[in-house]
């Protein structure tokens, strides 16, 4: 079986969020799985990867009509991890200095050139996927164009496309000019998108789509709501039979208190005493004392947005403000959140403190020495710090939505407990998590009973690996 993976993002290449852990794992998961598969991976060329780095040598040029005039499309080729990987660059591409721009239209060029470049290019190598399987509404557009092209294209009469939803909300900028500039057709009547919805790039990646998964069970059931559809939910209710939600994995070797060199010491389930020298190192690294008597150290590490219920943490901490527990908080984000988190460490000077920038060491430090983990978001398509959290032995204290409802069971109605679950993502449900949260720890016991419940689950990729394959075979069955 072909499979071609176009994406914005693969770690080690270029990573922003959980979308660049995915598309950097899941592609070589699949391969362990099955040797016999071709299974390539695209990528554009960000001005700031080093294509040498990764001993990417040019491969081809390739043109994409425009109304401006043709633009030309450079493509470099290398091999990683026995995977090949393509990367392209052209004019669209060096126009935004990062991996995503600040503004949606300058964005949208560039997704859209690079979404149409990944198709001229296996045109180019007369190589047929059978699955084309594209992510987020970057990759969208080239579902919509391969879907319009396969009418007449016999070349495309076979591949079908996947699409994965990583994160509904971020849909591209809704832009006619952009497909007419491009020459792809607007929507067709039936596509059933809501007017507003008809020249945005993942909705009408989602019309066209062979098939749709999203990254956790329990979010492809919310978007079919008002609550989390964002508008959408009646057109993905006229998909649902195409609609599948698989749960990510997590890269195990990536993250394993056994063997991460960021730590002071390193440790396992059967060894969770030495994790203390961890929390012990951590406190020193941020400057907070040392309790008297034990208190337990919350964590909250990752992008400060409305999604992460950042907010919902500052205020559950205020509200607990006379129990006896200490905090750090690291991430960066939307300057708003930025300055409450400044707010709360000058308010409680000897218990908060809130890192504002991105630190993978100190992440690292925090998972390993955090007694708990608060991730009170919002919506969550999968999430991954809860996984990682649970690996290192610090208890999720999570909101009961998306990927973390999949991924996190609940003190007080599970006996396989492994963390602790807020109904919705407030304050008051947030801290009074906490509270069941600080009444466990209390008793040493049953805490490491539960930390050590969280580190024996199987958050491997072969699971999720296994799923996509399934339903891959079943796609190519698909008329
Ligand atoms: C997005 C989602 C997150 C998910 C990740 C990878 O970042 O917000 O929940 O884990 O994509 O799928």
């Amino acid at each position: 079986m072909n499979i071609l993976f176009v994406a914005a993002e693969a770690a080690p290449f270029a990573k922003v969020g959980g979308l660049g852990d995915v598309v950097g794992a899941l592609p070589w998961a699949l391969k362990a799985e099955h040797p016999a598969w071709d299974i390539r991976l695209v990528l554009p060329l960000h001005p700031q990867m080093n294509g040498r780095r990764w001993g990417a040598r040019p491969l081809t040029a390739v043109t994409i009509a425009h109304r401006n005039g043709p633009i030309t499309a450079e493509i470099y080729h290398t091999t990683h991890r026995g995977l090949p990987v393509y990367f392209i660059t052209g004019e669209p591409v060096l126009a935004v200095s990062g991996v995503y721009s600040a503004d949606p239209h300058t964005d949208a060029v560039k997704y859209a050139f690079f979404s149409l470049a990944a198709l001229a290019l296996v045109r180019f190598l007369g190589w047929k996927p059978d699955v084309f399987h594209a992510h987020d509404w970057h990759t969208a557009l080239a579902v919509y164009a391969l879907a319009a092209r396969r009418e007449r294209d016999p070349f495309f009469a076979s591949t079908r496309t996947l699409l994965t939803v990583h994160n509904l909300p971020y849909m591209g900028a809704a832009s006619p000019w952009l497909l007419e500039a491009f020459g792809l057709p607007p929507a067709p009547p039936e596509s059933g998108l809501p007017p507003w919805a008809q020249a945005m790039p993942l909705p009408l990646g989602l019309a066209a789509a062979d098939a749709i998964t999203t990254v956790s069970p329990t979010y492809a059931r919310e978007i079919l709501t008002p609550a989390f559809g964002r508008g959408l939910e009646g057109f993905l209710q006229t998909r649902r039979d195409r609609l599948w939600g698989i749960l990510n994995g997590l890269d195990t070797d990536l993250w394993n208190p056994a063997t991460d060199m960021a730590l002071d010491v390193r440790y396992t389930a059967a060894t969770l005493g030495l994790r203390e020298r961890n929390a012990a190192a951590l406190r020193r690294e941020v400057g907070l004392p040392t309790p008297q008597s034990p208190a337990p150290l919350v964590g909250m590490v990752g992008r400060l947005t409305e999604q992460k219920g950042v907010d919902v943490a500052v205020e559950a901490l205020r509200l607990l403000a006379g129990f006896p527990w200490q905090a750090v908080l690291l991430g960066t984000g939307e300057p708003s959140l930025e300055e409450a988190l400044r707010r709360l460490q000058a308010d409680f000077p000897g218990r908060v403190r809130a890192v504002l920038r991105y630190d993978d060491v100190l992440a690292r430090h925090i998972y390993a020495g955090a007694d708990l983990l608060m991730l009170p978001s919002r919506y969550e398509p999968c999430g991954l710090a809860q996984m990682i959290a649970m690996r290192y032995g610090a208890v999720p204290v999570a909101a009961e939505t998306g990927g973390l409802a999949d991924t996190v069971r609940d003190a007080d109605l599970s006996r396989r407990s492994t963390g602790f679950l807020l109904p919705e993502a407030t304050p008051k449900a947030l801290a009074f998590a906490l509270r069941r949260a600080f009444a466990f720890f209390a008793d040493r016991r049953r805490w490491q009973a539960l930390q050590r419940r969280g580190m024996a689950e199987d958050f491997s990729w072969e699971r999720p690996a296994r799923a996509y394959a399934r339903l891959y075979r079943r796609l190519l069955n698909f008329v």
